[in-house]
């Protein structure tokens, strides 16, 4: 039985940064951001989004009433988590209507989350074929103001529907994963901020790619040859480039173009979104499978995944025959289209509007945001969410 991906949403917040005007306004060469880091903007999420809005404005654009009744699993993958205890899944269920037999909880290991979701839903979806698994990865990635990570913040998610017989893409069995103890990025519970080793977390990311490549290469027979493309969970987009490079260089020609060709084309909307952790690799996945028209069906994508702290690994997929009828292409050029440009002071006004953490009342002005599911404010400690066509 073939398992998969069937469809894939995004959201991303309606405010962006220039890259080369943050530049400018933190006196840096705007070259580092564009070209070295190798962003162009940056999404601001106004203060009326979180990880549960932004992910039920991605899944509310994929689910029609049919995919609400099959799926009987919501598996939420952040690292912006908004309560440790009850779970972002129960909210998104809420918000879209989906059938209340369905278990829904959250998982977290930095930006793997989904990744570890998506084999969860494979499992499931393998023992009970006739359901659908909704897979989330929403976050918003806070390093903080004038800090080294600053360009490398962003916001978004990304909703996938895992079934068998899947429309976009099938999942092939052998996968390469590791765990290694490494503190290059965390978040204590009590900051909203991230600490990071930049140089270190760096040096992770590509050794961690060299390790489950070898060891996917053993398991499976298949090398670089057999890949369409491979696509990377980017936290810039300048990141999976350094991993590839090194694998890249014992490959043919041809081989060696194809894919980096294709990386740079995987890197289109993180580029202009900066990094949403948990569904950054998927971002990139969309973007390969949107702008690169020619893909043919039957290819194999490779797909890297890396959680700081830290957990890798390397999958793959075959891509279905009629995998471009199940994309939502338009709505996310008009989504990158309508966004609203924010100057360097309000980018700053808007990253420091947080939420009260002592317990007081809240209402936000909703008709600020276009989206259709917003936060509405806090009340007796409780969020109050809205989908505005409900
Ligand atoms: P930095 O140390 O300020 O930057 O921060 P740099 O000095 O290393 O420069 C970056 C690149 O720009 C360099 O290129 C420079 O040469 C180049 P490279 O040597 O790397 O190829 N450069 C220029 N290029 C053109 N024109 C110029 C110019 N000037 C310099 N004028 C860093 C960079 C990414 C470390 C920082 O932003 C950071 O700490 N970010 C957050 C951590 C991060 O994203 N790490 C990535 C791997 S870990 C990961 O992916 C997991 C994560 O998503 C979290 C999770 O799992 O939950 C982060």
């Amino acid at each position: 039985m073939k398992i998969g991906i069937d469809k894939i949403g995004f959201y991303t917040p309606h405010l962006y940064l220039d890259m080369n005007k943050l530049a400018v306004s933190r006196d840096i060469d705007p070259g580092k951001f564009t070209i070295g880091i190798g962003q162009e903007k940056m999404a601001v999420p106004p203060v009326t989004q979180d990880p549960v809005t932004l992910a039920a404005n991605a899944a509310y654009e994929i689910l029609d009433e049919a995919d609400k009744e099959q799926i009987d699993f919501v598996i939420f993958g952040t690292e912006s988590g908004i309560d440790s205890s009850k779970s972002a899944a129960v909210y998104v269920h809420e918000l879209l209507g989906i059938n209340p037999n369905a278990r829904a909880i959250e998982v977290k290991q930095a930006c793997y989350g989904a990744t570890a979701a998506i084999q969860m839903a494979k499992g499931h979806i393998a023992l009970n074929p006739e359901s659908k698994v909704l897979v989330l990865g929403s976050d918003i990635a806070r390093y903080g103001l004038n800090t080294s990570g600053e360009a490398t913040q962003g916001a978004g998610a990304v909703a996938l529907v895992i079934c068998a017989d899947p429309g976009i893409m099938a999942l092939e069995d052998k996968s390469a994963y590791m765990t290694a103890d490494v503190m290059d990025f965390w978040r204590p519970v009590y900051s909203d901020k991230a600490f990071v080793n930049g140089k270190l977390s760096n040096e992770q990311y590509i050794a961690f790619f060299a390790d489950v490549w070898e060891q996917f290469k053993q398991k499976s027979g298949l090398d670089l040859k057999d890949f369409e493309a491979i696509t990377f969970h980017l936290p810039y987009t300048k990141m999976g480039k350094k991993a590839l490079k090194p694998v890249l260089e014992d490959a043919p020609e041809d081989v060696q173009e194809r894919l980096k060709a294709n990386y740079q084309i995987s890197t289109g909307y993180n580029r202009n979104v900066g990094n949403i952790y948990t569904g950054s690799l998927y971002l990139s996945l969309l973007s390969l499978l949107e702008q690169k028209e020619d893909l043919k069906p039957g290819t194999r994508i490779g797909l890297f995944s890396y959680g700081s702290g830290a957990v890798g690994e390397f999958f793959t997929g075959i891509l279905q025959s009629n995998y471009r009828d199940y994309l939502k292409t338009e709505n996310h050029n008009k989504m990158f289209a309508s966004r609203k440009e924010v100057t360097v002071p309000e980018y700053e006004a808007i990253f420091e509007e947080t939420l009260p953490t002592n317990g007081s009342t809240v209402k936000l002005d909703t008709d600020a945001d276009p989206a259709v599911i917003c936060l509405a404010g806090i009340s007796e400690n409780m969020r109050q969410y809205v989908n505005k066509l409900k």
